[in-house]
């Protein structure tokens, strides 16, 4: 979801400003996701090298995680499922706080039962951290590392491969996200920065499925 501060800069607002709109469009994104039929929708959220960030951004950044995990109520009325994609909290350079985890904790389990959309949040994500880990415990299955070993040892194993990729506010390069989920996906370029993304560009996004 990038071009949450080019598109605060250009209003003459502050970065966070931009990073509360980006939350709300998210949950208008959803929405539309839902009538569209969209099946697994997974979106970057903050990044494992997000955090050398300014502090103030980063807590603001954090609330708004806090914020879009509590939308409980929202996600049920629609039937999405939440889930969270990112390093484990218990692991050495995890830095997720306590009320982040417990927000997101409580968000997977209050939308469990759901069988509409499946919403991923990448949180403390970074796809050569997840491929390492998941090369690490591949090692120790009983085929060693293949490729169904290190699918089965991705940090949400369930995910299907990306169809489409979108890469917004006019970045034309792959990011580190899902970077093995997304072998093979369609990418989508737009210009727009990550407030402004509406339902015609994900429709746009849709056409290239
Ligand atoms: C994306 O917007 C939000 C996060 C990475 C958390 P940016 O903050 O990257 O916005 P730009 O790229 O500076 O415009
Ligand atoms: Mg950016």
């Amino acid at each position: 979801m990038d071009g949450n501060g080019r598109w605060a800069g250009k209003r003459g607002l502050p970065r966070t400003a931009g990073h509360t709109e980006g939350e709300e469009n998210l949950a208008r994104i959803v929405r539309i996701a839902v009538r569209r039929n969209i099946g697994w929708l997974t979106v970057f959220g903050f990044s494992t090298e997000n955090w050398r960030r300014p502090r103030p951004e980063v807590r603001h950044i954090l609330g708004l995680h806090e914020k879009l995990f509590g939308r409980v109520d929202e996600l049920n009325e629609l039937n999405v499922r939440i889930q969270w994609i990112g390093r484990p909290f218990d692991s050495p350079e995890a830095r997720t706080p306590r009320y982040v985890q417990r927000a997101i904790r409580k968000a997977i389990a209050s939308t469990a039962d759901n069988t509409g959309m499946v919403l991923t949040v990448a949180f403390d994500y970074g796809g050569r951290s997840e491929l390492v880990a998941a090369v690490d415990s591949a090692r120790q299955s009983p085929d060693g590392v293949t490729t169904d070993s290190i699918s089965a040892n991705l940090c949400l194993p369930e995910l299907p491969p990306v169809d489409v990729l979108v890469r917004t506010s006019g970045e034309r390069r792959v990011s580190n996200f899902l970077l093995w989920q997304s072998a093979g996906a369609a990418i989508y370029f737009t210009d727009a920065p990550w407030p402004d993304f509406d339902a015609a560009e994900l429709d746009a996004a849709l056409a290239l499925t």
